[in-house]
Parts: structure tokens; C-alpha cells; sequence
């Protein structure tokens, strides 16, 4: 790492690459990408100019929920690699000048940990159940639940052990949830953070992170619990005792220099609390999941980014951008599916993509080019906003979602809890394509552990690196102009100036960076714009009209490389 990047700041405009390491790069043929595949692949991450990496769960699990369901904290998966790998994994990202966050799952673990193996031989009273939330069941013979709640992957909320007592889980059964009141839990995880923060990690991902704190001791009936606000009432969501439990994470973050780092996996959209997750006092960031859910249009991107921009000055954090991670359709997928529905009303976007995936992409259809033409308009305009950006692997080949995997190869819990209802996100989650070759697209020597269509095969990596115009050259090129900003002291300040209806136009004024939208399906002829041209995610002709659906990046000043 360079010197002028060793400062406690880094964190604040870092381009974060995410990593699913099963699915990222597999380097001795079983199909599962693995931590030695990660370390071949530093180069890649290096030349795309990312500043950290963030790699989601790869300890010891029986893979219930893709690794987020963690049998052992201080290790990882045999099938991923060892804590040597990991060592050399930290030192090639470090050596390469790229950060790395963990994955750190607090709210639950798996039914496979040593300690709730013990919580379930012990009996009921005892202090080995009292690291989890076991409840008596109710009725004569305790055989009902204690409450009717349902888990979010659906399904009942309370899992029965036999002997009249039930444990709570917020996700699957197999995901019993922690009990943060007790002291040998807290401490373990204090524990967790110092081993990974010894072993050089620089920051952590926290998982559902606002549901640490929970009063289970008397639940209410499922609809009562549903009309309570997400706050210091409610029995499980943004309770006030989670400030605690951070604020002694905190203390371990700032034993290390520079102090370690973290972000917290919020869904608090309706809290107007959720700012102090992000202090300085507790994790210092949040995830903002606004512009992820945003439609493709600019008046919804400008309101999600003036919404971000206003929680972040209450927290003094920086902003957390993201259009795609690994529980969410694609964002070349999602902007190629229609904002309207064939009754003609609106989708609520979770629920088109949810029936996109569930149809297997057949209703509603996905219109592909289209999808890949925003989500390059939209990665740029990302890229150009202050703050952190998060991006999530294979995005930056354009890769869309695989909707129609066969059932028989389907992992997610979601799926299996009620196919029906919900396929999963296994779609985002098919191993990276890396060349024309091979039997997976150079991912490994063998069959990978999700099937690649046979389309992956134009977005390989050596397919596109040969390509000036593919999507991987666009996001090198435009990670390169933002490092050229941010060396010229790009700071965090944003402007809006006036732009044309259906388009946005934001400037960086401490560095005369523009960035131009054009979030319409027609071309917009608008005379006045800047024409020191750096980048758009179309070709473009300055001086003629802007074309639909792109973003234009210019310098007012020149171009960086060569400043007037
Ligand atoms: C959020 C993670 O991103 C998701 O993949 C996981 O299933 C849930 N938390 C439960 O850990
Ligand atoms: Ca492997």
C-alpha cells in the first residue's frame, strides 16, 4: 500500500469490489471458486482499479444460505482454502494496494456451531441455551409455538427441539439466532474482530446488522409486531441497545492503526434512526439501498441521492452507493425489465423481479439491450457521485442475471422454503466467466457449482479486455478518471446544476468534474454542454446530440491527463 493511501480516511471514497467466493474464480477444478482462485485474480482486481475488496462469507458451513449461515468464525471453509491462503490472500490484495473487508454474520449462526450443538444437548435453563433465544412453547404440553412470526426466507419463525422449547430464528431453520444479552456472546465476537483484524483484514461487512438487540420474552401476535414502527419499541429491529454492542466494537476497530473499519448491512428505510449506525461512535458506515431500488429514471436517482446525501450529513459518514450485490437481480437485468405491467399498472420493483425470477425471465421479458445500455449510464453516473461505491463481481462485464436455471441446481433457501413463491438468488450468483475456453469459462479446470449459459461466453474477460468498447474497458476507464480526481483532491461535495427534463447533470466543483444523464429512451440535443469529453457509456460525437440512455463524463478544466 502506498503511503499517501495509509490514512484513516481511506474508507470514505473506496471503490469496493464484492466477492463471492464461490463463484469467483476455482484454481484446482471442483467446481468452487476458492481463495487461491482470488489470489490468481489480483492482477485483474488490481488493473480494474478497485481500492478494497470485500469478501462475503468463506468460514467453515454447511452452505445452507450460501455461507451465511457460519459454523465456525475464526476459520475458513476446507473447501475454500485454509488460514495460510487467507494470509496470502491479504498479503497479494495488500502488496497490489488493495484493502479487504470480511463478512462478519452477527445476527445468527449455523445449527452446525459448536456452541448451539451444545445449547441443544444442554437442558432447558442452562447456560449453554442462553447464548441463543430459546423460548418455552406454548399450550399444555408446550407443543405450539411461542408466537406465530415468520422467518424472512418464510416459514415459521420458531423451530421446535423436542422438549417443549423452541429457538428463534430471523432467516432458516438452520440459522438459530444469537442472544446478544449474553456476555459469552458479545465477548466471542469481540474475539472474531481482533483475529481477522490481527491477520491484517482492514474492515468488516456487518450482516443484518440492525437486529442484534431483540425482547423476545413475551411476543406479540405477528400482526401486532407488524404495525410497530422499526425502533426502540419494536421486538427485534433498530432496538436501542445495539448503540452498546457497537460501541465496543468500536473500541476494537480503534486499538488497530489505522483503526479498522466497518459498514452495516441496513434495510432500515422507513428509520429515522438508521444515521447513527454510521457514526463515529458506532460503525462508522452504512449501506444505502436507495439507488439499488430506484427505477431507471432521473427523477428517482436524484431523489434516492439527495435522501443518501441528507442521511450521511446527519451521521458524518460518507455516502454507500450499490446497483447490484449478491441478493439482488442484476442491474443490467433489472433495467431491461418494463416499469409497467401488462395491466397497465406499475411494478413495485421487488415484486417484477421476484416474478421475473419466478417465471424463469419469461413474464415479464427482459429487454437485454436495453438493460446493458442503463446499466452502464447508470454505473457511471454511480461513479461519479462522492462517497464510497460498492461494486459487485461481474457487473463489470456487463453480466446479467441467469433466470432460467434448472430447479435441480438451485441453492438459495428461498427457493427451497416455497418455490412457488420466491426462486432465489442463485441468478446472481453463477461463477464469473473468465475465457472463451474451457469447461467453465475458464472459472476452473472442471464443471462449475452453478451452470453458465451458454451466453456467459461473450462476457468473458479475455473477450472483453480485447474489446475497447465492452463494458470491462468502460468500468477500467472510468475507475482510472475517478483515482485522476481523487489524487487532484476531488472531496465529497456535490452540485446539482440545471439540466434538461429526463436528464441529470452533477458536477464535482473542486476538481470540474461533470457528469450527464440522459435517463430518457430518445437522444437530447442540448447545446452548452462542456466539451472537454472524458468518457461516455455510449459513443458520442460532442456537439451532437446526447443519446439515449447514457452518461457523459467531461472535464471542465481539460482533460485530467492533459490539464488547460
Ligand atoms: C443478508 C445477506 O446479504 C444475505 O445473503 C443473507 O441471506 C442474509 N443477510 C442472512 O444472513
Ligand atoms: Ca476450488
Amino acid at each position: 500500500m502506498s503511503d499517501t493511501d495509509n490514512h484513516a480516511d481511506w474508507w470514505r471514497d473506496a471503490v469496493v469490489y464484492q466477492i463471492y467466493p464461490r463463484s469467483f474464480a476455482d484454481s484446482n477444478g471442483d467446481g468452487i471458486g476458492d481463495l487461491r482462485g482470488i489470489i490468481s485474480r489480483v492482477p485483474y482486481l488490481a488493473e480494474l482499479g478497485v481500492d478494497a475488496v470485500w469478501l462475503s462469507p468463506f468460514y467453515p458451513s454447511p452452505l445452507v444460505d450460501g455461507g451465511y449461515d457460519v459454523a465456525d468464525y475464526r476459520d475458513v471453509d476446507p473447501r475454500i482454502g485454509s488460514l495460510d491462503d487467507f494470509d496470502g490472500l491479504v498479503a497479494a490484495l495488500h502488496h497490489a494496494g488493495i484493502r479487504l473487508y470480511v463478512d462478519i454474520v452477527p445476527n445468527h449462526c449455523s445449527d452446525q456451531h459448536p456452541w448451539f450443538q451444545a445449547a441443544l444437548t444442554a437442558p432447558p435453563g442452562a447456560p449453554e441455551r442462553d447464548r441463543f433465544i430459546f423460548h418455552d412453547g406454548l399450550g399444555d404440553d408446550h407443543s405450539l409455538p411461542p408466537s406465530d412470526w415468520r422467518a424472512n426466507f418464510g416459514g415459521p419463525a420458531w423451530t421446535p427441539v423436542g422438549d417443549g422449547t423452541f429457538y428463534f430464528h430471523l432467516y432458516a431453520a438452520e440459522q438459530p439466532d444469537w442472544n446478544w444479552d449474553n456476555r459469552e456472546v458479545r465477548d466471542d465476537f469481540l474475539t472474531t474482530l481482533r483475529f481477522w483484524s490481527d491477520r491484517g483484514v482492514d474492515g468488516f461487512r456487518v450482516d443484518v446488522a440492525m437486529a442484534l438487540s431483540k425482547d423476545l420474552t413475551d411476543p406479540l401476535p405477528f400482526a401486532e409486531v407488524e404495525q410497530i414502527p422499526i425502533g426502540p419499541e419494536h421486538p427485534f429491529y433498530d432496538r436501542d441497545g445495539i448503540d452498546e454492542i457497537y460501541a465496543e466494537w468500536r473500541e476494537v476497530f480503534d486499538t488497530y492503526d489505522p483503526p479498522r473499519v466497518a459498514v452495516a448491512e441496513l434495510w432500515a428505510e422507513p428509520s429515522p434512526r438508521k444515521a447513527r449506525y454510521a457514526t463515529k461512535r458506532s460503525l462508522g458506515q452504512a449501506f444505502f439501498f436507495d439507488l439499488l431500488q430506484a427505477e431507471f429514471a432521473a427523477v428517482t436517482f436524484k431523489r434516492s441521492v439527495d435522501n443518501v446525501l441528507s442521511w450521511v450529513k446527519q451521521s458524518g459518514s460518507s455516502c454507500t452507493w450499490v446497483l447490484s450485490n449478491h441478493d439482488n437481480v442484476r442491474h443490467a437485468s433489472r433495467y431491461g425489465l418494463p416499469e409497467v405491467a401488462d395491466d397497465g399498472d406499475v411494478w413495485a420493483t421487488s415484486d417484477r423481479d421476484r416474478r421475473w425470477r419466478l417465471t424463469r425471465g419469461t413474464d415479464p421479458v427482459e429487454d437485454i439491450e436495453r438493460g446493458l445500455r442503463r446499466a452502464r449510464a447508470a454505473t457511471m453516473f454511480m461513479l461519479a457521485l462522492p462517497g464510497s461505491a460498492y461494486l459487485y463481481q461481474g457487473e463489470e462485464l456487463g453480466l446479467r442475471d441467469v433466470a432460467d436455471l434448472p430447479d435441480d441446481v438451485l441453492q438459495d433457501p428461498i427457493f427451497f422454503r416455497d418455490p412457488t413463491f420466491n426462486r432465489g438468488r442463485d441468478g446472481c450468483r453463477v461463477p464469473l466467466p473468465w475465457t472463451l475456453e474451457g469447461p467453465s469459462f475458464g472459472f476452473g479446470s472442471g464443471s462449475a457449482h452453478l451452470p453458465q449459459p451458454s451466453w456467459f461466453g461473450a462476457h468473458a474477460v479475455s473477450v472483453e479486455e480485447g474489446d475497447p468498447t465492452s463494458t470491462l474497458n468502460l468500468y477500467r476507464q472510468a475507475l482510472r478518471l475517478r483515482h485522476d480526481f481523487r489524487r487532484e483532491g476531488l472531496g465529497e461535495e456535490l452540485r446539482w446544476a440545471d439540466a434538461l427534463d429526463g436528464a441529470l447533470h452533477l458536477v464535482r466543483p473542486s476538481v470540474g468534474w461533470h457528469s450527464v444523464t440522459n435517463f430518457t429512451a430518445d437522444p437530447i440535443a442540448w447545446p452548452g454542454l462542456p466539451t472537454t469529453m472524458l468518457a461516455s457509456s455510449e459513443p458520442w460525437e460532442p456537439g451532437t446530440p446526447l443519446p439515449a440512455e447514457t452518461t457523459v463524463w467531461f472535464n471542465e478544466k481539460g482533460t485530467v491527463d492533459d490539464p488547460v
